[in-house]
């Protein structure tokens, strides 16, 4: 694939990350150039600390690069003010974070139906959304506990039934499978390949080579370079 070839949803070119200033400064990520065609599912593997979850930040508007850009559907990010970035992160895109960031005063249906209130679900379709996506991770009979009542790996399958719900067009999903066992990891995936027959594009971190197995591309990042591509 080569930057610009135009069926890409996200383009990523030099993009350096680098985090403090002066003698402090610690460079993240080096020149990355790569491309997230759509409707795919991707993979981001590399050891703890290659800039993983610094690059799905970028990707994610959350963060933004010292250098180069992030272009989304040919949009370049970077340039655009973070109330702009917000609107495209809320209705575009679903994040799973590595640390779930569940709200915990509310249960499991309530977190998801709340991401479906904040990306503009109109109130009467968001109930059957939030069920469905509970549902479709396992958890609808689980779905009336708040996060402190769940195991790791079930607020895991929150954060992610609160990152489909909406019908992104991008999931970001940082070790989406990390606190899972190795069947539940693998429902979670086919959970993704069918919303990428969707048409929906996905793109994962994993260490698991299992999940290797079942992506459509995987990106090997070594010291914040990408080092393989296949
Ligand atoms: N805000 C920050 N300030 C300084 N250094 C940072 C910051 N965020 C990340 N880093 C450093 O950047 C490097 C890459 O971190 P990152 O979280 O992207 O790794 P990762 O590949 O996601 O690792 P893991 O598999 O453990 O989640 C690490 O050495 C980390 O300490
Ligand atoms: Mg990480």
């Amino acid at each position: 694939m080569t930057a610009g070839s135009g069926d890409a949803l996200i383009e990523v070119e030099g993009v350096k990350r680098i985090f403090g200033r002066g003698s402090g400064a610690v460079t993240v990520l080096h020149d990355v150039s790569l491309e997230i065609p759509a409707g795919k599912l991707i993979a981001f593997k590399g050891r703890s600390g290659s800039g993983k979850t610094t690059l799905m930040n970028l990707l994610s508007t959350l963060d933004r690069p010292t250098e180069g850009r992030v272009c989304f559907e040919g949009q370049d990010l970077t340039g655009l003010s973070d109330r702009e970035r917000d609107e495209i992160r809320r209705t575009q895109m679903g994040l799973v974070f590595q640390s779930f960031a569940l709200i915990p005063l509310m249960s499991a249906y309530e977190n998801v139906e709340f991401v479906l209130r904040i990306s503009g679900i109109p109130a009467r379709e968001r109930e059957a959304a939030a069920i469905a996506a509970l549902d479709l991770v396992g958890l609808k009979p689980r779905m009336h506990h708040r996060p402190f009542e769940l195991s790791g790996g079930e607020q895991q399958r929150t954060a992610i039934a609160r990152a489909i719900a909406h019908k992104p067009k991008l999931i970001l999903a940082d070790e989406p499978t990390a606190e899972l066992d190795s069947r539940t990891g693998l429902h979670i995936i086919k959970v993704f390949r069918d919303l990428v027959q969707q048409g929906l594009t996905v793109v994962i971190t994993t260490h698991d080579p299992a999940i290797m197995e079942i992506v459509d591309h995987v990106y090997e990042l070594e010291d914040g370079r990408i080092v393989a591509n296949h």
